[in-house]
């Protein structure tokens, strides 16, 4: 079916594009960090990797629904943390600039009369301000216990190389 607005199909090609580009980011900060002994960071990291790839694939699906091109070349910028703490606050700071990115998008559709489309932003940004009130609250519990106590409790020896 045609969208509303041709403009709708570059928001949903906007929204891909963040979720792409979180999805590599995640998925590389999951391996640096088991690569550095922390595998229980790396775990949340990964499982966050494929829960934004699915994030995707839902706004591929539905740029097809609307007959348009599913943009899958495009990346934003992808930032690598030097350590752990860097991980988490860039991680935080593309979470909320993906909830700015949402809910604009979600007001323009509505603008649109596309209250359908809105909806999937909406619950989009309902989702990434979750995972920003999580990456705050580890960013919390460092300033609250110290940046070497937080990173031992993401050790896990029972991870082995079998
Ligand atoms: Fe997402
Ligand atoms: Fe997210």
């Amino acid at each position: 079916m045609q969208p509303i607005s041709p403009r709708v199909v570059e928001l949903l090609n906007e929204a891909l594009t963040f979720e792409l580009t979180v999805t590599n980011a995640y998925f590389l900060n999951a391996r640096m960090l088991d690569n550095w002994g922390l595998p229980r960071l790396g775990k949340v990291f990964y499982d966050l990797s494929i829960g934004e790839m699915k994030d995707a694939d839902a706004y591929i699906q539905r740029i097809l629904m609307f007959d348009g091109h599913p943009n899958v070349q495009r990346l934003g910028h992808i930032q690598v943390g030097e350590t752990p703490e860097e991980m988490l606050r860039l991680a935080l700071e593309s979470e909320v600039s993906a909830v700015r990115l949402f809910n604009s998008a979600a007001s323009e559709c509505h603008a649109l009369g596309d209250n359908a489309t809105a909806l999937v932003f909406e619950e989009s940004a309902r989702e990434e301000e979750e995972h920003a009130d999580w990456f705050e609250s580890q960013l919390d519990a460092i300033r609250a216990t110290g940046v070497q106590n937080y990173l031992a409790q993401q050790v896990d020896v029972s991870v082995n190389p079998a």
